[in-house]
Formats: structure tokens, sequence, C-alpha cells
């Protein structure tokens, strides 16, 4: 009967112990940022780990000792009065003194956390949509500004800096291998500074109820070598591609004179909505509707035919295509890398 029990418990254990690690945990930092914060988890919960055992210790330890009772309880013991003064006033001290060094520590780590990106060269300005992220990345030249979605490139190994802010109701950003969660408020601007340390795709959450697809806002920064980087954002520059072939023309075509030209904008056309992502270079995102469905073909076409099945609630409306159409018009988006 045991065995099993154990074997379960020490499977449970494992599997408890896999969602610490991975590209989307707190636990597993991959920044500076994300590494303070680890730091100061760590340290607050050994701390009040250790407060906790003692003070179960001090609750146990007079009924163990119960045996020695004295022969008249109403005799009082200077003693061991004064024994126990002391142990209080030693306990307060010890409360006070842990409080002042947990507050200065905290203190310590926002500097630090502040300080990441004072330096930085790239500022990039998150907003909150209900539910997806809108990306732009600014430039003292206007014609190098870009405008993007959901998926967030940054150069590995430099800071950079955030701004966040939200146009609907309060989102909360937060990628935690990366950085600490930080809100974007309508009409309010937060900064966030953080840094990858190398490489890698790390997985961000909404993190603050903001409605019906609340789960279903997440994003990806992608940290890349500088040159990669570089490229990457010159590419994104770019107007969109032609449509090379005559499906994909005629997906253009359709495109352009349906209702999705009121909402999304691809850049080089007359498309120009900016109320719903960017979809210029959709194709080279690796997710759509904000991580909801990986980018493909099939999802693409999944994706225009039923948005309300998929995403119950977000602001993309069924448009009225027949098989034909719109076949075309994933044709015409998958060409848009
Ligand atoms: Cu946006 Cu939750």
């Amino acid at each position: 009967m045991r065995r099993p029990v154990f074997a379960a418990f020490g499977t449970a254990c494992v599997l408890l112990l896999q969602g610490c690690a991975g590209w989307q945990s707190a636990l597993d930092p991959k920044g500076p940022a994300a590494s303070e914060l680890a730091w100061l988890i760590w340290f607050f919960t050994g701390l009040c780990a250790l407060i906790w055992l003692l003070v179960m210790i001090a609750l146990a330890a007079p009924l163990a000792m119960r045996s020695r009772t004295r022969s008249d309880p109403l005799v009082l013991d200077p003693g061991a009065e004064h024994r126990k003064a002391r142990a209080v006033w030693t306990a307060l001290a010890a409360t006070t003194v842990i409080l002042i060094g947990l507050t200065l520590l905290s203190f310590f780590a926002n500097r630090t956390l502040a300080a990441i990106g004072s330096d930085a060269e790239l500022t990039i300005r998150v907003t909150g949509h209900q539910w997806w992220w809108e990306v732009r990345y600014e430039d003292a030249q206007p014609s190098r500004i870009l405008t993007t979605a959901n998926e967030i490139h940054i150069p590995s190994g430099e800071p950079v800096r955030i701004i966040v802010t939200s146009t609907d109701v309060i989102h909360s950003f937060w990628v935690p291998s990366l950085a600490g969660k930080l809100d974007l408020i309508p009409g309010h601007e937060n900064v966030l500074d953080l840094m990858a340390d190398k490489p890698g795709v790390y997985r961000g959450q909404c993190a603050e109820f903001c409605g019906q697809q609340h789960a279903n806002m997440s994003t990806l920064i992608i940290a890349e070598p500088r040159p990669v980087f570089d490229a990457w954002l010159n590419d994104q520059l770019r107007s969109a591609a032609a449509p090379i072939s005559a499906e994909a023309s005629a997906g253009a075509e359709l495109f352009l004179n349906r209702a999705c030209v009121m909402c999304h904008k691809i850049g080089g056309t007359v498309a120009g909505g900016t109320v719903a992502p960017d979809l210029t270079h959709i194709a080279s995102r690796q997710t759509l509707a904000a991580g909801t469905l990986t980018m493909s073909r099939g999802n693409l076409a999944a994706w225009i035919a039923d948005p309300q099945g998929i995403k119950p609630g977000a602001h993309m409306p069924v448009v009225d295509l027949n098989g034909d159409e719109l076949n075309a018009i994933v044709a015409y988006l998958e060409g848009l890398k």
C-alpha cells in the first residue's frame, strides 16, 4: 500500500519541480532583473520557512515539557518569569531587525532593477489591447519606427527599456524569465527595464484579469544576437511582400476590398487600420491571435473562418467568405513574411 503512495508523491514532486524551469519561470531567471527577483524570492522564502519552523518548535516545546508540573501552580517563580520576559523581548527585537532588514533588501533590489535600463539604446512601447499586444519600436527617425504585434524581438545581452500602457482596461506585462510584472494602465505610462543574458525565446503572459480572453493574451520575447536583431528590424521595416501567385493576388484583392482593412494595416497597401494587429509581416511570427494558435496555413484559415469559436469575445469579426475566397486570403497572408 505504501509503495504506490510514495511513488505517486515522488512523481507529483518531480512534476511540480518541472514547472520551475522552462521558458516561462521566475525561478529559472535568464536576465539580471529576473535573477535579482529570484534571489529575493529564495531569500524571503528561506527566511520565512526558518521563522515558521522556530515558531512551531516554540509552540511544541511546552507541550513536550508538560510532565515537569509544579506542585502548586499558583506559586510564582521569579526566575521563570524573568526568563519568559527575556524571551518575549528577544523575539520582539528579532522581529524588528528582520522586518527592517527585509524592507532594506527590497529597497536595494528595486534600485538594482531601476538601474538596468538606464543606458538602454532600444525603447519599445508595448500597448495592451483586449486581447493582444501592440509593439512599437521607437526611433529618432520616423521612417524607422516599427509597429508590430504580439512578438517582441530584442537584442540579447543589451538592456531594453519597455514603456507600457493600455487602450482599454488594465493589463499586466509579465515575462517571468526576464523581469517582474508591470501593469499596463490606460492613460498612464509605466517603465520596465529588462535584459536577456543569452539568445532564446521567452514566453510572457498577461498577468491581470482583463476580460474573457485574458488567458489567451500571451507574448513571446525573442532575444537574438545584435546582428540578427538588426537584420530582423530592417526586414520588418520593409513594406509587405507583393503576392507571388495568382491565388495570393486574388487574396490580396479580396483582403483590400473587404472589412479587413478597417482594422488591420498591411504596410505598402491601402489597408491602414490600427485597432487590430499589424499584418505587414504576419507570416514571420510564430503564433496567431496573441499566442492562441501556432502559425500555419491551417490555423490561419481556421482563425479567419471562426475567430469566435477559437477565441470567444475577441474583437475579430467573422467575414463572410466562401471556401475559395478563404483559401486565397490565406495564400496572401502566408506570403507576408
Ligand atoms: Cu490582458 Cu489579462
